[in-house]
């Protein structure tokens, strides 16, 4: 992500229910009180504190955690919750799910405070635990893991292409691989349309590109036209990939399977499509020559990779010991 995590922002929706929203009633039992909670965003916690008059929501706003590129998406999940005067059935801002749910999770948080009254705006602290020497540090996506760049056509045959770092490998035979969808993504419907993908390896030379197929929806923008890469129609599977990315994995979607907030689509591997540039003299892929990275929550960004440590075998010396 090109901005960083600004913390302490203080976004201020000041807006009152009575002026702006007409006058839903009241919820006794919320306690008057000013309240705290946290949710977990992509790259860190976000805090929201609401206060509560006359047994009303009268102002919410971030007190931490929320990156300068979604502050527009934040006003809006800010203003619905304020106009709704709860969390439940508030809709999640395109393009920006992921922070819109821990938004709702942080307001929820806090409202659940003002239920009971207490905890009068203190904020959640992640409880430390120490076990083994460990901290704690909650139940979070906190992994490094690849950044892959997924291909699929819309309804309409529009390419459409995104990133993704939800994803592994699921099985050796057959061939297959996992991506993770929020359904507010394009690509869910474009996959679940067109039961195929394509898994783009970006190298590091095109980090920016990933970055932008992260942040932007082929629901409102041609993200070809703008990054100006071209697309190459899969001959295996009804998905494109791009022309310009080194390594492509062409993908016939076989499972979905409902987590949570996302849905795993397993993808069984057809072919891979690599650049002859990328290949060792034995025509394997170089690790070197693919230049591949890595996405790591906690730090809301991308790292690379480093040289090669060994054969499996060849570190495989505990029994000489
Ligand atoms: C590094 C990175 C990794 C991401 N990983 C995922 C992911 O695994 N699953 C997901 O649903 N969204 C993920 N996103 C967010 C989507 O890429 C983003 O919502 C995108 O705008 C969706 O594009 P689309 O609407 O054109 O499909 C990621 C974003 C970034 C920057």
């Amino acid at each position: 992500m090109r901005n960083q995590v600004k913390s302490f922002i203080v976004l201020a929706v000041c807006l009152t229910v009575a002026s702006a929203f007409g006058r839903p009633g009241q919820d006794k039992r919320y306690q008057d009180g000013t309240y705290r909670g946290t949710g977990m965003g992509y790259s860190g916690d976000i805090t929201v504190e609401v206060r509560i008059q006359d047994h009303r929501i009268t102002d919410i706003k971030i007190i931490e955690g929320v990156e300068g590129e979604r502050q527009g998406a934040v006003e809006k999940m800010l203003q619905r919750i304020l106009a709704g005067q709860k969390v439940e059935g508030v809709d999640t801002v395109t393009g920006a799910t992921e922070t819109s749910a821990a938004i709702l999770t942080a307001a929820k948080k806090a409202l659940e405070n003002a239920l009971s009254g207490g905890t009068k705006a203190a904020k959640e602290e992640i409880p430390i635990e120490y076990s083994g020497g460990k901290k704690s540090l909650g139940a979070r996506t906190w992994l490094p893991t690849p950044v892959w760049v997924i291909g699929s056509y819309d309804a309409a045959g529009k390419p459409n292409f995104m990133t993704a770092a939800w994803v592994g490998i699921s099985c050796s035979r057959p061939p297959c691989v996992t991506i993770s969808l929020r359904k507010a993504t394009y690509t869910y419907g474009n996959l679940i349309e067109r039961k195929a993908f394509t898994v783009n390896l970006p190298s590091e030379a095109f980090a920016s590109q990933a970055s932008y197929f992260g942040r932007v929806s082929g629901r409102e923008v041609d993200k070809l036209q703008v990054t100006g890469l071209a697309e190459v129609k899969s001959e295996l599977v009804d998905a494109p990939y791009v022309k310009e990315f080194p390594y492509v994995v062409e993908c016939r979607v076989i499972h979905t399977y409902e987590v949570g907030l996302h849905t795993m689509f397993i993808g069984e591997i057809k072919d891979i499509k690599a650049d002859p540039t990328v290949l060792d003299a034995e025509g394997r892929p170089d690790m070197t020559m693919l230049a591949p990275f890595f996405f790591f929550p906690p730090k809301g960004g991308f790292y690379s990779t480093g040289p090669f440590m060994g054969t499996v075998e060849d570190l495989n010396d505990l029994k000489k010991k």
